[in-house]
């Protein structure tokens, strides 16, 4: 029996847990040829937080916790894990190439380092072997579920495209895109998570909404950041979100307080990719701080979908990773 009780623990669980994530996802990406596998450790570079495999393992935890070990559990969960970062670096990979950015974790994009038709291919190529991982768990509803993420997820950058320069995106279009792009994904790393680990219907919705605000808030945090970061910590191209016309919260909800010369100042500012006088207009009409409260009802939302869900561990270190979304620089 496995009780992981006290944080040190569980530290060591999850890091334990997460290079066998690692080695799975690299095992996948093998190929016989040279030119994919050197593609392939350059996306290994790219491995940040791992927060969605992070996600799956702990959202297991959560469900299991007290229960007999169970490899068959734990092999599947692993699997989940690698598959959910592959979707993600995959979609990471093809966002590179439509937002034209140049860094992304502190090293080169693909986009700008082998240019745009290579970095498309090595996105189709991690979604394509993502799928293929997954459908050796052998679970049909699974490779259908993840499908129907992935499609939100596409849907949402559509969407997200369809708005591009758009001044008057409601918010309410704004939650729709970053739920779609974002939300759908981490949401679906806890719920399928739990589903893998047996839960009960009504705890794998809870984790699946506690992921999916999750996501909202780490989406509204990311947008933060692309506005008041700083390149060096957050180790990404900043101000492209603006640039490439999507308009983040604190510009949607700014645009939407400004008066009208105020609002031209703004556009200007925008097309201009001028943060410094940006941060000073969005300072003006508080946008900043309403974004930072929009992010943090999404952490206390995800905190609470927890509440029904019996106490342990993992359950604690879920709501400290709702915390820890908002409070990042980087
Ligand atoms: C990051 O947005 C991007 C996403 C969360 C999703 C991007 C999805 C696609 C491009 C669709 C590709 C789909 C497949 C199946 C390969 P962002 O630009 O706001 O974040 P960033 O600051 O990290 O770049
Ligand atoms: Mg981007």
């Amino acid at each position: 029996m496995k009780t992981l009780l006290n944080d040190d623990e569980i530290a060591a669980s999850l890091a334990e847990r997460l290079d066998r994530v690692a080695a799975r996802f690299a095992g996948q990406l093998k190929s016989d040829l040279t030119p994919v596998n050197a593609l392939a450790r350059h996306v290994e570079r790219y491995r940040g937080k791992m927060l969605r495999p992070t996600l799956v393992i702990i959202s297991g935890w959560a469900v299991r916790e007290g229960e007999p070990a169970d490899e068959a559990i734990d092999a599947r969960l692993d699997t989940l894990a690698a598959v959910v970062e592959m979707i993600h670096m995959a979609t990471l990979v093809h966002d590179d190439v439509l937002d034209e950015a140049e860094m992304r974790r502190g090293g080169q994009t693909v986009n700008s380092l082998k240019g745009n038709e290579t970095a498309v291919m090595l996105g189709d190529f991690l979604i394509a072997s993502a799928f293929h991982l997954c459908s050796s768990i052998g679970l049909p509803w699974l490779n259908g579920a993840l499908g129907e993420t992935t499609t939100q997820l596409c849907s949402g950058e559509i969407l997200q495209l369809t708005h591009r320069g758009d001044l008057k995106l409601a918010q309410a279009t704004y939650a729709d895109i970053i739920r779609r792009k974002t939300g759908v994904l981490s949401g679906a790393c806890c719920g399928l998570a739990a589903r893998l680990a047996h839960a009960d219907a009504s705890t794998t919705t809870l984790l699946e909404r506690y992921g999916e605000d999750l996501g909202m808030a780490f989406q509204i945090q990311d947008d933060i950041l692309d506005l008041v970061g700083d390149e060096r910590v957050v180790g990404k191209t900043l101000g492209i979100d603006l640039q490439k016309g999507k308009l983040t919260l604190p510009i949607v909800i700014h645009l939407s307080r400004a008066t009208p010369s105020i609002r031209e100042e703004t556009v200007t500012a925008i097309a201009d990719c001028d943060r410094a006088t940006l941060l000073r207009l969005v300072a003006g009409t508080d946008s900043l701080v309403a974004a930072r409260t929009e992010a943090m009802r999404f952490v206390e939302s995800a905190k609470g979908n927890l509440t029904p869900i019996r106490e342990s561990a993992a359950k604690r270190l879920l709501s400290s990773i709702a915390d820890a979304t908002v409070e990042r620089s980087y």
